[in-house]
Protein backbone atom coordinates (compact mmCIF):
# COMPACT_ATOMS: atom_id res chain seq x y z
CA UNK A 1 0.00 0.00 0.00
CA UNK A 2 2.80 2.02 1.08
CA UNK A 3 4.42 1.70 -2.26
CA UNK A 4 1.26 2.50 -4.19
CA UNK A 5 0.63 5.69 -2.33
CA UNK A 6 3.92 6.95 -3.23
CA UNK A 7 3.86 5.56 -6.91
CA UNK A 8 0.66 7.62 -6.89
CA UNK A 9 2.89 10.83 -4.96
CA UNK A 10 5.15 10.02 -7.90
CA UNK A 11 2.23 10.08 -11.00
CA UNK A 12 0.90 13.09 -9.72
CA UNK A 13 4.10 14.87 -9.06
CA UNK A 14 5.50 14.53 -12.87
CA UNK A 15 2.10 15.39 -14.43
CA UNK A 16 1.47 18.71 -12.50
CA UNK A 17 5.02 19.72 -12.56
CA UNK A 18 5.34 18.77 -16.57
CA UNK A 19 6.24 22.31 -18.29
CA UNK A 20 7.36 22.47 -21.70
CA UNK A 21 11.13 23.04 -22.37
CA UNK A 22 12.62 25.21 -24.84
CA UNK A 23 16.44 25.50 -23.94
CA UNK A 24 18.14 21.85 -23.65
CA UNK A 25 21.90 21.15 -22.35
CA UNK A 26 24.14 19.73 -25.35
CA UNK A 27 24.63 16.46 -23.05
CA UNK A 28 23.61 12.88 -24.89
CA UNK A 29 21.05 10.69 -23.87
CA UNK A 30 21.70 7.11 -23.54
CA UNK A 31 20.24 4.56 -25.78
CA UNK A 32 18.67 2.85 -22.61
CA UNK A 33 16.81 6.08 -21.62
CA UNK A 34 15.54 6.44 -24.96
CA UNK A 35 14.30 2.68 -25.21
CA UNK A 36 12.68 3.13 -21.72
CA UNK A 37 10.57 6.32 -22.55
CA UNK A 38 9.37 4.71 -26.81
CA UNK A 39 8.48 1.80 -24.81
CA UNK A 40 6.78 3.75 -22.28
CA UNK A 41 5.06 5.66 -24.98
CA UNK A 42 4.13 2.14 -26.72
CA UNK A 43 2.01 0.90 -23.39
CA UNK A 44 -0.21 3.63 -23.86
CA UNK A 45 -3.73 2.39 -24.93
CA UNK A 46 -4.75 1.93 -28.31
CA UNK A 47 -7.66 1.78 -30.65
CA UNK A 48 -5.56 0.28 -33.31
CA UNK A 49 -2.10 0.14 -33.12
CA UNK A 50 -1.56 2.66 -35.88
CA UNK A 51 1.67 4.65 -34.15
CA UNK A 52 4.89 4.55 -35.64
CA UNK A 53 7.53 6.49 -34.36
CA UNK A 54 10.96 8.06 -36.12
CA UNK A 55 13.40 9.63 -33.86
CA UNK A 56 17.05 10.91 -34.51
CA UNK A 57 20.14 12.22 -32.96
CA UNK A 58 21.83 13.15 -36.01
CA UNK A 59 22.42 16.76 -35.92
CA UNK A 60 22.90 16.91 -39.96
CA UNK A 61 19.24 16.01 -40.09
CA UNK A 62 17.92 17.82 -37.26
CA UNK A 63 20.01 20.95 -39.14
CA UNK A 64 18.06 19.75 -42.30
CA UNK A 65 14.59 19.86 -40.48
CA UNK A 66 15.38 23.50 -39.63
CA UNK A 67 16.97 25.14 -42.29
CA UNK A 68 12.99 23.43 -43.90
CA UNK A 69 11.26 25.58 -41.05
CA UNK A 70 11.02 23.08 -38.40
CA UNK A 71 13.15 24.19 -35.71
CA UNK A 72 14.31 20.98 -33.27
CA UNK A 73 16.81 22.40 -31.36
CA UNK A 74 17.69 19.95 -29.56
CA UNK A 75 20.07 16.39 -28.76
CA UNK A 76 16.84 13.92 -29.64
CA UNK A 77 14.47 14.85 -32.08
CA UNK A 78 10.85 12.46 -32.62
CA UNK A 79 8.28 12.32 -34.48
CA UNK A 80 5.07 10.71 -33.85
CA UNK A 81 3.16 9.06 -37.15
CA UNK A 82 -0.12 7.64 -37.64
CA UNK A 83 1.01 4.80 -39.87
CA UNK A 84 -1.57 3.00 -42.35
CA UNK A 85 0.91 1.93 -44.80
CA UNK A 86 1.91 -1.04 -41.56
CA UNK A 87 -1.95 -1.56 -41.10
CA UNK A 88 -2.77 -2.37 -44.84
CA UNK A 89 0.19 -5.16 -45.08
CA UNK A 90 -1.78 -6.76 -42.24
CA UNK A 91 -5.06 -6.19 -43.86
CA UNK A 92 -3.37 -7.87 -47.11
CA UNK A 93 -1.32 -10.37 -45.08
CA UNK A 94 -5.07 -12.01 -43.88
CA UNK A 95 -6.35 -11.57 -47.44
CA UNK A 96 -8.53 -8.45 -47.51
CA UNK A 97 -8.97 -5.69 -49.42
CA UNK A 98 -9.84 -1.98 -47.67
CA UNK A 99 -11.25 0.65 -50.00
CA UNK A 100 -12.93 3.40 -48.01
CA UNK A 101 -12.65 6.75 -47.29
CA UNK A 102 -9.71 6.98 -44.86
CA UNK A 103 -11.32 9.79 -42.62
CA UNK A 104 -12.17 7.61 -40.11
CA UNK A 105 -8.91 6.11 -39.94
CA UNK A 106 -7.10 9.07 -39.63
CA UNK A 107 -9.18 10.12 -36.66
CA UNK A 108 -8.36 7.30 -34.77
CA UNK A 109 -5.23 7.47 -35.79
CA UNK A 110 -4.72 10.59 -34.29
CA UNK A 111 -6.41 9.40 -31.36
CA UNK A 112 -4.22 6.38 -31.07
CA UNK A 113 -0.73 8.69 -32.22
CA UNK A 114 -1.50 11.76 -29.13
CA UNK A 115 -1.62 8.83 -26.73
CA UNK A 116 1.63 7.57 -27.30
CA UNK A 117 2.83 11.11 -27.08
CA UNK A 118 1.92 11.77 -24.15
CA UNK A 119 3.23 8.61 -22.42
CA UNK A 120 6.56 8.90 -24.19
CA UNK A 121 6.54 13.09 -22.71
CA UNK A 122 6.00 11.74 -19.15
CA UNK A 123 7.74 8.92 -19.29
CA UNK A 124 11.02 11.80 -20.25
CA UNK A 125 9.86 13.96 -17.72
CA UNK A 126 10.32 10.95 -15.07
CA UNK A 127 13.99 10.07 -16.29
CA UNK A 128 14.93 13.95 -15.96
CA UNK A 129 14.34 14.82 -19.55
CA UNK A 130 12.59 18.05 -20.44
CA UNK A 131 10.32 18.12 -23.96
CA UNK A 132 8.46 20.16 -26.53
CA UNK A 133 5.88 19.27 -29.02
CA UNK A 134 6.34 20.96 -32.27
CA UNK A 135 2.59 21.01 -33.96
CA UNK A 136 3.53 22.36 -37.26
CA UNK A 137 5.01 18.57 -38.42
CA UNK A 138 1.83 17.71 -40.58
CA UNK A 139 2.39 20.91 -42.35
CA UNK A 140 5.62 19.93 -42.98
CA UNK A 141 4.98 16.56 -44.13
CA UNK A 142 7.00 16.35 -47.19
CA UNK A 143 10.30 17.39 -45.85
CA UNK A 144 9.99 15.16 -43.05
CA UNK A 145 9.26 12.26 -45.71
CA UNK A 146 12.10 13.57 -47.03
CA UNK A 147 14.59 13.24 -44.30
CA UNK A 148 13.36 10.29 -42.74
CA UNK A 149 12.14 8.24 -45.89
CA UNK A 150 8.83 8.13 -44.82
CA UNK A 151 5.83 6.11 -47.57
CA UNK A 152 3.01 6.91 -48.65
CA UNK A 153 -0.01 6.37 -46.09
CA UNK A 154 2.86 7.58 -43.31
CA UNK A 155 1.81 10.90 -41.76
CA UNK A 156 3.28 12.63 -39.12
CA UNK A 157 0.44 14.03 -36.04
CA UNK A 158 3.43 15.71 -34.46
CA UNK A 159 7.00 16.36 -33.52
CA UNK A 160 8.80 16.03 -30.29
CA UNK A 161 12.09 17.59 -29.00
CA UNK A 162 13.48 15.94 -26.22
CA UNK A 163 16.26 16.56 -23.87
CA UNK A 164 17.98 17.57 -20.39
CA UNK A 165 16.85 21.18 -19.37
CA UNK A 166 18.73 23.58 -19.60
CA UNK A 167 18.88 24.95 -16.09
CA UNK A 168 19.90 28.56 -16.80
CA UNK A 169 16.30 29.04 -18.70
CA UNK A 170 14.18 27.93 -15.92
CA UNK A 171 10.15 27.56 -17.52
CA UNK A 172 7.22 28.66 -15.21
CA UNK A 173 4.45 26.20 -14.75
CA UNK A 174 1.50 27.51 -17.13
CA UNK A 175 -2.02 28.18 -15.93
CA UNK A 176 -4.57 26.47 -17.51
CA UNK A 177 -8.51 26.98 -18.00
CA UNK A 178 -10.44 26.90 -14.37
CA UNK A 179 -11.53 23.26 -14.41
CA UNK A 180 -14.96 24.09 -13.73
CA UNK A 181 -15.16 26.11 -17.61
CA UNK A 182 -13.54 22.78 -18.76
CA UNK A 183 -15.09 19.63 -17.18
CA UNK A 184 -18.87 19.24 -16.93
CA UNK A 185 -21.06 16.98 -14.86
CA UNK A 186 -23.57 15.38 -16.68
CA UNK A 187 -24.28 18.39 -19.13
CA UNK A 188 -22.46 20.58 -21.49
CA UNK A 189 -22.04 23.68 -19.90
CA UNK A 190 -22.20 27.03 -22.11
CA UNK A 191 -20.00 29.72 -20.74
CA UNK A 192 -21.89 32.93 -19.09
CA UNK A 193 -20.38 36.09 -20.01
CA UNK A 194 -18.41 36.25 -16.69
CA UNK A 195 -17.27 32.87 -17.16
CA UNK A 196 -15.76 33.34 -20.01
CA UNK A 197 -13.94 36.71 -18.85
CA UNK A 198 -12.29 33.94 -15.73
CA UNK A 199 -11.25 32.11 -18.36
CA UNK A 200 -9.65 34.64 -20.12
CA UNK A 201 -8.35 36.54 -16.93
CA UNK A 202 -7.05 33.01 -15.64
CA UNK A 203 -5.10 32.61 -18.26
CA UNK A 204 -3.84 36.42 -19.31
CA UNK A 205 -2.95 37.30 -16.42
CA UNK A 206 -1.01 34.12 -15.41
CA UNK A 207 1.22 34.51 -19.02
CA UNK A 208 1.56 38.36 -18.28
CA UNK A 209 2.51 37.62 -14.66
CA UNK A 210 5.36 35.21 -15.99
CA UNK A 211 6.09 37.68 -18.30
CA UNK A 212 5.63 34.43 -20.97
CA UNK A 213 6.02 36.45 -24.59
CA UNK A 214 8.18 38.93 -22.70
CA UNK A 215 10.61 36.02 -22.57
CA UNK A 216 9.90 34.12 -25.48
CA UNK A 217 9.80 37.24 -28.08
CA UNK A 218 7.09 35.91 -29.42
CA UNK A 219 4.46 38.33 -30.43
CA UNK A 220 2.52 37.61 -33.52
CA UNK A 221 2.14 40.82 -36.15
CA UNK A 222 -1.01 41.96 -36.96
CA UNK A 223 -2.42 41.41 -40.28
CA UNK A 224 -3.63 44.77 -40.70
CA UNK A 225 -3.60 48.06 -38.56
CA UNK A 226 -1.53 49.51 -35.80
CA UNK A 227 -0.81 47.35 -33.27
CA UNK A 228 -1.44 48.98 -29.87
CA UNK A 229 -0.69 46.35 -27.34
CA UNK A 230 3.05 46.64 -26.17
CA UNK A 231 4.20 43.85 -24.64
CA UNK A 232 3.16 44.26 -20.96
CA UNK A 233 -0.20 43.68 -22.17
CA UNK A 234 0.62 41.31 -24.72
CA UNK A 235 -1.20 38.01 -23.26
CA UNK A 236 -2.27 34.18 -24.38
CA UNK A 237 -6.11 35.13 -25.42
CA UNK A 238 -4.23 38.05 -27.41
CA UNK A 239 -1.62 35.33 -28.98
CA UNK A 240 -4.04 32.49 -29.71
CA UNK A 241 -6.79 34.66 -31.00
CA UNK A 242 -3.84 36.25 -33.36
CA UNK A 243 -2.32 32.84 -34.22
CA UNK A 244 -6.30 31.34 -35.31
CA UNK A 245 -7.52 34.35 -37.03
CA UNK A 246 -4.84 34.78 -39.27
CA UNK A 247 -5.34 31.16 -40.41
CA UNK A 248 -2.19 28.25 -40.88
CA UNK A 249 0.94 28.80 -42.52
CA UNK A 250 0.94 26.61 -45.33
CA UNK A 251 1.09 26.76 -48.84
CA UNK A 252 -1.05 23.33 -49.21
CA UNK A 253 -3.93 22.91 -47.04
CA UNK A 254 -3.86 19.75 -44.65
CA UNK A 255 -6.10 17.61 -46.75
CA UNK A 256 -4.06 18.64 -49.88
CA UNK A 257 -0.90 17.09 -47.80
CA UNK A 258 -2.99 13.97 -46.78
CA UNK A 259 -4.20 13.06 -50.38
CA UNK A 260 -0.86 13.71 -51.68
CA UNK A 261 0.43 11.31 -49.15
CA UNK A 262 -1.59 8.74 -50.72
CA UNK A 263 -4.78 9.14 -48.23
CA UNK A 264 -8.16 8.66 -50.04
CA UNK A 265 -10.14 11.44 -48.66
CA UNK A 266 -13.29 11.59 -50.98
C1 LIG B 1 -0.21 19.57 -30.23
C2 LIG B 1 0.76 20.57 -29.63
C3 LIG B 1 1.59 21.30 -30.47
C4 LIG B 1 2.52 22.19 -29.95
N1 LIG B 1 3.36 22.85 -30.78
C5 LIG B 1 4.29 23.69 -30.28
C6 LIG B 1 5.23 24.32 -31.14
O1 LIG B 1 5.21 24.15 -32.34
N2 LIG B 1 6.17 25.12 -30.58
C7 LIG B 1 6.24 25.33 -29.23
O2 LIG B 1 7.12 26.07 -28.78
N3 LIG B 1 5.37 24.74 -28.38
C8 LIG B 1 4.41 23.92 -28.87
N4 LIG B 1 3.53 23.27 -28.04
C9 LIG B 1 3.67 23.44 -26.59
C10 LIG B 1 2.61 24.37 -26.05
O3 LIG B 1 2.93 25.69 -26.40
C11 LIG B 1 2.56 24.19 -24.54
O4 LIG B 1 2.23 22.86 -24.24
C12 LIG B 1 1.51 25.12 -23.91
O5 LIG B 1 1.94 26.47 -24.07
C13 LIG B 1 1.34 24.84 -22.42
O6 LIG B 1 2.57 24.94 -21.76
P1 LIG B 1 3.18 23.73 -20.94
O7 LIG B 1 3.40 22.57 -21.86
O8 LIG B 1 4.48 24.27 -20.40
O9 LIG B 1 2.21 23.40 -19.84
C14 LIG B 1 2.58 22.39 -28.54
C15 LIG B 1 1.72 21.67 -27.71
C16 LIG B 1 0.82 20.78 -28.24
C17 LIG B 1 -0.09 20.00 -27.32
Amino acid sequence: MADKENQQYNLFNIINDRRSIRKFLDKDIPDDVIEKILKAGFRAPFAYQITSVVYTLDKDKMKKLKRMGLYPSTNLFMVFFFDFNRMEKIIRARNYEYDFDDSLLLWIGVQDVSLVAENVILAADALGLGSVLLGGAPLMVEQIAEVFDVPAKVFPVVGLCLGYPDPEHKMDIRPRFPLKHTAFEDKYKELSEDDLKDCMHSMDDGYITQGYYIKQNAKIPLAKGDDNIDMSKYSWCEHISRKISQGMWSDKSLIQLLKDQGFKLD
